[in-house]
C-alpha cells in the first residue's frame, strides 16, 4: 500500500529504521541515520550495497546480473538500492566496496 510504513531490520547490529515513501532501503537507511549504509552509486551499477532478505516482501528494481546472479536472486540477495520494502524485512548487509568508481570517490573526498 502506498505510503505504508514499515520496520527494516539489519541483521547483526541491531539497526533499524522504517521505509520512506516506496523509497529503496538503501535511501531509507541513510534517511534512518543507519551510518553502515554504503556510499555507492545508489543506480544497481556498482554492488556495493548488496544484501541479503532474511523476512519480508520486496519489489526489486532492475539489477544487474553483474552482482546479483539469478541463483543468488532465487536465494534473497538483492542490492539495496534496488529493493523496496513492501512488508517489514529483515536482511544481513553483504556489500562491500568493490568498484573503481567508488574508490576513486572516496579518493576526492565524495564519499
Ligand atoms: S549503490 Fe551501487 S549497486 Fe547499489
Amino acid at each position: 500500500m502506498a505510503g505504508s510504513k514499515y520496520q527494516i531490520k539489519m541483521l547483526g547490529n541491531n539497526k533499524s529504521f522504517d521505509s520512506c515513501n516506496e523509497d529503496h532501503i538503501l535511501n531509507c537507511m541513510a534517511k534512518g541515520g543507519v551510518s553502515l549504509a554504503p556510499n555507492g552509486c545508489h543506480g544497481g551499477g556498482c554492488g556495493v550495497c548488496k544484501i541479503k532478505i532474511l523476512d519480508g516482501e520486496i519489489e526489486t528494481l532492475s539489477m544487474s546480473k553483474k552482482y546479483i546472479t539469478e541463483d543468488e536472486k532465487e536465494s534473497g540477495f538483492v542490492l539495496a538500492c534496488r529493493a523496496i520494502p513492501k512488508s517489514d524485512v529483515e536482511f544481513e548487509f553483504i556489500g562491500k566496496p568493490q568498484c573503481k568508481r567508488v574508490e576513486e570517490k572516496k579518493k576526492y573526498g565524495f564519499v
